[in-house]
């Protein structure tokens, strides 16, 4: 089977992205990080693909669709991205760009639910349960096709940083599953 072609795509700290890295390097998924992208020259996400020798770069959103040829990837990862993704990718890579989100969508997802602000959200309506969920994006915001979703409980004397760090574990393995799902549906 050909060696899948990921790109991903970061914001923040990267532990999805290293997920992916660690399920590659410890044989667990057939694939190849060709590049990390990130709108936040900062972004820790960065570091960790030049640790593993990944063509890792700062990239406005505005070019990405630019930037993301130069590398053809098979498929899109937003592993914590934070910025909309422009038509032209959108339309470019339409079913090959997946995304991981911190909740059970349709719940606490689209415009400003993001990072522990879901979390937040989640335990201030006494939600007894919470999850992660890949789906495919469109143009609209958390709202294309769903692939894989895993519940977590919601205890009561949970902070959002507990719930974040629990669902963030099921991020890191539904994640993996989801890029398995969507190699065999291109
Ligand atoms: C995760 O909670 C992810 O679900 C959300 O942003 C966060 C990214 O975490 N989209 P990391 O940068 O992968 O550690």
């Amino acid at each position: 089977m050909k060696m899948l072609k990921i790109a991903v795509l970061v914001s923040g700290n990267g532990t999805n992205l290293q997920a992916i890295i660690d399920s590659i390097e410890n044989r667990k998924l057939d694939g190849e990080v060709v590049c990390v992208l990130s709108d936040n020259e900062n972004a820790n996400g960065l570091n960790r693909g030049r640790k593993h020798d990944i063509p890792s770069e700062y990239v406005r959103n505005s070019d990405m669709k630019e930037a993301l040829d130069k590398y053809s990837p098979d498929i899109i990862v937003l592993a914590g991205y934070l910025s909309i993704l422009t038509e032209d990718v959108i339309k470019s890579y339409r079913g090959r760009i997946l995304n991981i989100h911190p909740s059970l969508i349709p719940k606490y997802c689209g415009k400003g639910f993001y990072g522990i602000k879901v979390h937040e959200a989640v335990i201030n309506n006494n939600e007894i349960e919470s999850g992660a969920t890949v789906h495919l994006v469109d143009e609209g915001i958390d709202t294309g096709e769903i692939l894989i979703q895993e519940h977590v409980e919601v205890f009561p004397d949970d902070t959002p940083l507990d719930l974040q760090k629990r669902v963030l574990k099921i991020e890191h393995k539904i994640l993996i599953e989801g890029i398995k799902l969507l190699r065999r549906k291109i």
